[in-house]
């Protein structure tokens, strides 16, 4: 059988929050160890660039999401970590795609769907007005899973850790595979199957928790972040919405603030919720929750931290850098042979 083959991808949004963290970069960090595949962690610039971006904080916001990977234990020895937009590949490999997928595949995405809804713009008449060059939908947004699917089947990867709301993206980039290898007659990519993370791992906002913790959000009391002080930490929990109902009880319906902190406790101790909940058996309020959660979060955040303080940007620029070598042979290489298979 075909090695296995892991890659996953993260936008540079600068500092990742404890979703992120329990969500994905965990489960990256746990892969090094659980399995002996080949594994890719791609920075993905060219994604983050579908929205407006300031070059200097984009610039910045890359070296920090690389720093915070290396600080939560992804190993460069391990893990070839890059910027996506290092490696042409990855857009000339999307132009292939582009000229093979149909536009019906990407238009009835929900995410494009989504953000089609909230878009007002609509003509090109002002061609090149102030507002064309800020707002309006782009042509990079409707593309962008078919950028995805490039990322993906440029290191024949088979399996991507990803998150339920990717599951349609990947699913198209399935497609895209077969339809490709159809086309050409060729068995060149496989079909790559998702990584998962269990439910529990979806982290809530603190302070809306029937929506996930997002960097979107706009307000910063939703989220707890990777570098967030030990105050910080606990007067955001000491704030997080909960309810006044007596005893601990983990029912995600009805009690989604308690449920959450329950979550966040269990999977940082890495312990069931019935356990953290049994802790709680003669607990009556929500403080002593509120307190230990905190406790838990300080300590976990603790040495991720100190490794953050550690790491210096040149040297994580020069792990890009190696990333990027290791990845363009690869990527390189897969590209000829496609190449190869259409005549070009
Ligand atoms: P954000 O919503 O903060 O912009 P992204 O959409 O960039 O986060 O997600 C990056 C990774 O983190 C994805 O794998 C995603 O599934 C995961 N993730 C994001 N938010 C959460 C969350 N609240 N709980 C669990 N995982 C999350
Ligand atoms: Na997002």
């Amino acid at each position: 059988a075909a090695s296995k083959v892991i890659f996953s991808g993260i936008q540079p949004t600068g500092t990742p929050h404890l979703g992120n963290y329990l969500g994905a970069l965990y489960n990256w960090v746990q892969l090094q160890k659980s399995t002996d595949a080949t594994i890719y962690y791609s920075i993905v610039d060219l994604h983050a660039i579908t929205m407006p971006q300031n070059p200097a904080t984009l610039r910045q916001a890359k070296i920090d999401m690389a720093k915070s990977l290396l600080a939560c234990g992804i190993d460069p020895k391990r893990s070839v970590l890059f910027e996506q937009s290092k490696v042409k590949e990855h857009a000339e490999l999307q132009w292939i795609f582009n000229c093979i997928t149909p536009v019906g595949w990407l238009s009835r995405m929900t995410q494009w769907k989504s953000k089609l809804g909230t878009n007002t713009s609509s003509t090109h008449s002002q061609s090149l007005s102030d507002e064309t060059l800020t707002t309006g939908l782009k042509m990079g947004l409707l593309d962008y899973p078919v950028l995805q699917a490039a990322d993906i089947l440029l290191y024949k990867a088979t399996h991507v850790p990803v998150g339920e709301d990717q599951l349609q993206h990947l699913e198209l980039t399935r497609d895209v595979a077969t339809l490709f290898n159809k086309t050409f007659k060729t068995r060149l990519f496989p079909l790559p199957e998702a990584i998962v993370p269990p439910a529990t791992k979806r982290i809530m906002s603190l302070r809306q928790p029937g929506s996930k913790m997002s960097k979107s959000d706009p307000s910063d009391q939703s989220r707890i972040n990777l570098t967030d002080s030990p105050d910080e930490v606990q007067s955001k929990i000491a704030r997080a919405q909960t309810d006044g109902i007596r005893g601990i009880t983990f029912d995600p319906v009805n009690r989604p603030g308690v449920a959450n902190l329950l979550s966040i406790q269990a999977e940082l101790e890495g312990r069931t919720i019935e356990q953290v909940v049994e802790d709680f058996k003669s607990v009556q309020s929500n403080k002593e929750l509120k307190d230990r959660v905190t406790e838990v979060i300080v300590e976990a955040l603790k040495p991720i931290q100190a490794e953050m303080r550690r790491l210096d940007a040149g040297y994580v620029q020069q792990v890009l850098n190696d990333g990027a070598d290791k990845a363009r042979s690869v990527a390189s290489e897969n590209l000829h042979s496609c190449f190869k298979a259409i005549g070009l």
